[in-house]
């Protein structure tokens, strides 16, 4: 049986699950729960660069988060993915994809020409799925991560 992914905009109240779903992966981009809260509370239609914070629910429960981010004033806008994470226990059911997806959506309705990411050369699990949805490599940046040290993969999915 399928089970039920939604996909949705965070709120003020969905921080702190989102600090959590971050801290259990070592993975994943460790923010300070000011820089969630800035992209909650930024209002929409006023900055130059658009940000956007999605939480994905397995049935009701949240369980993993996606934030990106868009330049808007050139043409076409120039969208990244900054973060993602799925908390492990719930990872391979397909909340990645479905957070991924939303912000594929999300950029495109921004009129975004590629989304970009940059992601660990080790990280095999992300790698996949980013292929699978569109990404190709575009560069390499070496010696990009440390603790781990590990090179950047740059890849880019162009929408337009
Ligand atoms: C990357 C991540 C977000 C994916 O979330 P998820 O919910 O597991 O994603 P999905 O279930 O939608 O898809 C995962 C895909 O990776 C595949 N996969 C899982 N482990 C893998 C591995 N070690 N090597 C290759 N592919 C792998 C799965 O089979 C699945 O592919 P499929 O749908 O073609 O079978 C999750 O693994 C995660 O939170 N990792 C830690 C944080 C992180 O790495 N973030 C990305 C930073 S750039």
């Amino acid at each position: 049986m399928s089970e039920c992914i939604t996909v949705r905009r965070a709120t003020s109240e969905g921080v702190d699950v989102i600090v959590a779903i971050a801290a259990s992966s070592a993975l994943a981009s460790q923010w300070g729960r000011e820089r969630y809260e800035e992209m909650v509370s930024a209002a929409p239609c006023e900055v130059a660069v658009q940000r956007s914070l999605l939480v994905a629910e397995l049935a009701g429960r949240p369980v993993g988060f996606a934030s990106a981010s868009a330049l808007v004033t050139v043409a076409p806008a120039e969208a990244e993915l900054e973060n993602l994470a799925v908390l492990p226990a719930f990872q391979g059911r397909g909340v990645g994809g479905a957070l991924l997806a939303a912000v594929l959506h999300w950029s495109a309705e921004l009129g975004a020409g590629p989304v970009r990411l940059e992601v660990r050369s080790a990280n095999a699990a992300a790698l996949h799925l980013y292929r699978r949805h569109g990404f190709v490599q575009t560069g390499v940046r070496r010696g990009y991560y440390a603790a781990p040290l590990d090179d950047a993969i740059c890849m880019e999915c162009r929408l337009q």
